[in-house]
């Protein structure tokens, strides 16, 4: 291990998104990044040479004919430990798809042999379109990790999905990336599912019962599985928490729409996380207007039945070589209750935890015991939520059964491919 700091290449194409790679490269520099920041000629219309120079401390350009003598259209690729282009425009992820070289930025992109990240920005029909969809395959099937845009407010009055995610979310996305390296997109071409947050079950229009899961650990589940390369359905129930950059959010209030959701989304899934706390019961009637406090009288008792068992369905109606994980949250007799949750649920993994007021929920931190189906039992001691979740996808992959491998193996002369060892 060098103590040099991570060299990024920051790519930034000619998106109207290009003013956020500005909160991008900050965050980048100021944790410790070495920063070049290399703009295509168009990208330098929305955001000039010296606001892109000043942020990174490096001298900027867009061509491959300023400084020739250190040899840029290749130094730079070679010696990055992450390219990260943001926005990526249809343009450019059309000219990285098809190997052409005619900027410092494609040449930059042949020459990389680290990881590749690309964040498409751009309107949803540019984005739908049958070319960009097979650019799209193409650079992901080379191994480049392209991460999905958000749905949202895009130039102009259109909204879609085509927006570029929050630079602070995309910035999780590149940390992730590089403390994983070069073998990191291990879930390339699986589709996960991931259940977070805590449920609520409606009393009336301003009452519920509900939960202290903050969701958390589920944000940091679908983080860290998008960051392998995952295509990512995050089912997230009353979560005030961002958006991770690349997941596909679904929004529920209750256990019943979680149900709804889940089961829909598991559909076609090669493996379902359930981090979501959801209520076993719910209120046996939902009153249409607000509980009054009468005078003198006792509260009415509410009377409650039990809501679907989202992860013994999951369980029961698994598609062959569907990777089930529930979360149990203890408080008395952790492992023994979690063994017997796991045979009642059938599913191949239990992440078990010890809760109560100041343990888990809300808290950046957790430590579990992981039970597999198999009798194995994984301890993992309290750390970062986002650690707990790397476990957690390592023990998933380790039970997917093999699929086409994401990446030609090999390219021209056995050496691997742009982007394959990403
Ligand atoms: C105001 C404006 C906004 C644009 N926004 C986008 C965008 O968000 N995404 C995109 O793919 N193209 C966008 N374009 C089109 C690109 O700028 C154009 O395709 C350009 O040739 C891309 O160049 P580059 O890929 O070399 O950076 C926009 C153009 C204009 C004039």
């Amino acid at each position: 291990m060098t103590s040099r700091k991570p060299r990024v290449v920051l790519g930034v194409s000619a998106g109207i998104a290009a003013y956020k790679a500005c909160e991008l490269l900050r965050r980048l520099t100021e944790s410790g990044h070495d920063v070049t920041v290399v703009p295509t000629a168009d990208a330098l219309r929305f955001v000039g040479e010296p606001t892109w120079a000043a942020l990174s401390g490096n001298p900027v350009s867009p061509q491959v004919w300023d400084g020739v003598a250190e040899v840029p259209h290749v130094r730079l690729g070679q010696t990055a430990d992450l390219v990260f282009v943001a926005p990526a425009t249809a343009d450019l992820l059309a000219r990285a798809a098809h190997g052409l070289a005619d900027d410092l930025l494609t040449n930059t992109l042949l020459t990389a042999r680290c990881p590749v990240v690309f964040a498409p920005a751009m309107h949803t029909e540019m984005w739908e379109h049958p070319a960009t969809r097979a650019n799209v395959a193409t650079l992901r099937s080379r191994g480049a990790l392209v991460v999905e845009p958000a749905s949202g407010r895009l130039t102009g009055k259109d909204t879609g999905p085509g927006r570029l995610p929050d630079p602070a979310e995309l910035f999780e996305v590149a940390r992730h990336v590089l403390a994983r390296g070069a073998d990191g997109r291990d879930l390339a071409g699986r589709h996960v599912v991931v259940s977070a947050g805590g449920t609520r079950e409606p009393i009336d229009p301003v009452r519920f019962i509900g939960n202290r899961s903050s969701g958390l650990q589920g944000y940091a589940l679908a983080r860290t599985a998008v960051a392998r390369g995952a295509r990512v359905t995050l089912v997230s129930a009353n979560v005030a928490l961002p958006d991770p950059a690349g997941t596909g959010i679904v929004s529920v209030g209750s256990a019943e729409e979680m149900h709804k959701a889940v089961v829909e989304a598991a559909a076609d899934a090669d493996a379902v996380v359930m981090a979501a706390a959801v209520a076993d019961f719910r209120p046996s009637g939902y009153r249409g207007s607000k509980i009054k406090k009468t005078e003198g009288a006792g509260p009415e008792p509410i009377r409650l039945v039990k809501n679907p068992d989202i992860l013994a369905e999951l369980g029961e109606n698994r598609r062959p070589g569907q990777v089930i994980v529930g979360f149990a949250a203890e408080t008395d007799d952790v492992l023994a209750n979690g063994r017997a949750k796991l045979a009642r649920k059938r599913c191949d993994l239990l992440v078990v935890n010890q809760v109560g007021e100041d343990l888990t929920f809300g808290r950046p931190d957790n430590e579990a015991v992981i039970l597999g189906s198999d009798g194995s039992q994984t301890e993992v001691p309290r750390g970062a939520k986002e650690a707990l979740a790397e476990i957690v996808w390592d023990l998933v992959g380790a039970r997917l059964k093999p699929s086409s491998p994401p990446f030609p193996p090999e390219g021209p002369g056995g050496r691997p491919l742009p982007g394959d060892a990403g």
